[in-house]
């Protein structure tokens, strides 16, 4: 069973979340440019998703939905067929409507629309004095 976490992150917190699981490939997306503003960025490091069986996808939340680098990054993949998938997102305002559930619910429909199915999926608030408790709540579910 190999295992990946795919992530992009403009600021670090996403990459120290992705960090902490064990065992697990950490798979850079980037771009030209790391400006949020850029609506369609140039992707310069994609990652592979083909050998994988296991696939956690994660990245910030910018201006109330996924970085524009993941979404164009999941937007070029052709299929997802046959791949266990996990989801986490990471977002700075105090309440889940301010970008943490729609960013989910965009990165699951895109997935979906490439025969994707999603299993787990989880917002983690930067601010939320619990954060490392559904940190650990996460890891411990999020397996293989
Ligand atoms: C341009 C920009 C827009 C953002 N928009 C939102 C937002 O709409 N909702 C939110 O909760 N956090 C927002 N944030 C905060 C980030 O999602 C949060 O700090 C996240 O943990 C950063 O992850 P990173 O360090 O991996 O880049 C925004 C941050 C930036 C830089």
């Amino acid at each position: 069973m190999k295992k990946c976490i795919i992530y992009y992150s403009k600021t670090g917190n996403t990459l120290s979340v992705a960090q902490k699981f064990k065992d697990f490939d950490l798979l850079e997306i980037k771009a030209s440019s790391d400006d949020p503003n850029i609506q369609n960025p140039i992707l310069t490091k994609i990652p592979d998703i083909t050998s994988y069986d296991y696939i956690i996808f994660a990245t910030p939340v910018h201006g109330f939905q996924i970085s524009k680098i993941m979404k164009t990054y999941l937007e070029s993949i052709s299929s997802y067929k046959g791949k266990t998938i996990d989801l986490f997102i990471t977002h700075f305002f105090p309440f889940a409507w301010m970008g943490g559930n729609s960013s989910l619910n965009q990165m699951k429909k895109i997935i979906e629309s490439k025969d994707g199915n999603i299993r787990y999926m989880t917002s983690i608030n930067w601010k939320n004095r619990k954060r490392n408790q559904v940190i650990g709540k996460m890891i411990e579910s999020y397996h293989a």
